[in-house]
């Protein structure tokens, strides 16, 4: 696939190939060689860790041998939604003008969809005017086109926790009855609602039980995030040392979205010579923009979540959250409302829990602009 180049080597949306996509050799050999064997994969990871960017990373390697087919279907709210989001990103996925893309085309026509370009990027998306009940099938048979593909087909569905929200609820069923059936079909399915995708695929009572490969996404290593950054700044001719790109590193906790950031914004506002003094204040800039969604934060929330936020701000890193001393630091009155204060800010996606190498649960601040903004202040 032909790709424009992003402005600065530190993109913040998007993937622009290999140049500008750090390591994660590991985890693309072993979606590779899943695919390869003929086994799905799930993904999953906190939120801007980089699944996205992973997947289309690994259908970029393999999409000389497969069908490459990629769909986000984080907007969709029912199957008659899912069925347009798949046959768009069927569409989408080769150009029309191949022998493949051809057959797509003329097999999507047959289901009489209504076509609409999208003003911005020209790329076509489909719809049909047909009664939800029918989705299924429908859903059906474009896997069952897929399947009868010479070429073999890598269908990712990202932000697939999704389908919990819709209305029908035999939807996993028929689906998993479905995908299990293709041979010539590999998915990866991504999505960043951790507790939804665990629930999706490792509860024994749910029909997706066991039925993929498990690959759960951590942060790029520090060494090796230092050792890409250095160089794009040099291959550009900017000078940056290792001891700065560490800094930069530490404050954004070596967390992929806000390092792709503030490196943008350091890249953009450096001339030859990247000086401490210089990226600390475009860090500070960027708290300073930030400043209106944070005090959002705080209208969105009650009183004592607000506090339990900051108090896991200031920590950076909390492990016991029903601590005496916790409890004192935060000024929340009782473990049973820091415990229910917990479950919302969880469910509100404003902190995450993940557990250090001994097993041990923590939590911490989704947003390090948050949690660096809490602690300057
Ligand atoms: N390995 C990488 N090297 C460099 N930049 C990366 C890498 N992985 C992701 N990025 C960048 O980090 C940002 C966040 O990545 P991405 O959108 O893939 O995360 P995500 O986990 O899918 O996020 P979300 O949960 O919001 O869907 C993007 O700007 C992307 O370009
Ligand atoms: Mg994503």
């Amino acid at each position: 696939m032909k790709r424009n180049r992003p402005t600065t080597p530190f993109p913040t949306t998007g993937y622009y190939g290999e140049e500008f996509f750090c390591n994660r050799e590991e985890e693309t050999s072993m979606l590779i060689n899943n695919v390869n064997g003929g086994q799905s994969t799930t993904l999953v990871a906190l939120r801007r860790i980089g699944k996205t960017g992973l997947v289309k990373h690994v259908q970029n390697k393999l999409e000389k041998e497969l069908i490459c087919i990629y769909a986000d279907i984080l907007p969709t709210e029912n199957s008659s939604d899912l069925l347009n989001a798949l046959a768009t990103a069927i569409v989408n996925a080769v150009p029309e003008r191949t022998s493949i893309g051809k057959k797509i085309w003329s097999f999507i026509k047959t289901l009489r969809p209504v076509i609409n370009y999208d003003a911005l990027s020209g790329q076509p998306n489909i719809s049909f005017n047909i009664h939800p009940n029918d989705s299924a099938y429908h859903i059906e048979s474009l896997f069952t086109f897929l399947e009868k593909q010479e070429k073999r087909v890598l269908f990712a569905i990202d932000e697939f926790q999704q389908i919990v929200n819709y209305p029908e609820k035999n939807i996993e069923a028929w689906l998993r009855k479905t995908i299990q059936q293709l041979k010539n079909v590999v998915f990866i399915f991504s999505g960043s609602q951790q507790h939804l995708m665990n629930d999706i695929f490792s509860n024994p009572s749910k029909p997706f039980y066991r039925s993929t490969l498990f690959l759960q996404l951590k942060k790029i290593p520090f060494n090796e995030y230092q050792d890409f950054i250095q160089e794009k700044f040099s291959d550009s001719r900017k000078e940056i040392s290792k001891e700065i790109v560490a800094e930069i590193l530490n404050w954004t906790d070596v967390y992929t979205y806000f390092v792709q950031l503030l490196c943008n914004r350091v890249y953009l506002s450096s001339k030859k010579k990247i000086s401490s003094v210089g990226w600390r204040q475009e860090a500070y800039k960027i708290l300073k923009e930030q400043e209106y969604i944070f005090f959002e934060y705080r209208d969105l929330l009650t009183s004592q979540q607000w506090n339990l936020l900051k108090a896991i701000a200031r920590e950076g890193k909390v492990k016991a959250p029903t601590s005496k001393e916790f409890l004192i630091e935060s000024g929340i009155g009782s473990p049973a409302t820091v415990r229910r204060s917990l479950d919302s800010l969880l469910k509100k996606e404003m902190i995450y829990k993940d557990y250090d190498h001994e097993g041990k649960t923590f939590y911490c601040v989704y947003d390090v602009l948050f949690q660096r903004w809490i602690q300057a202040n």
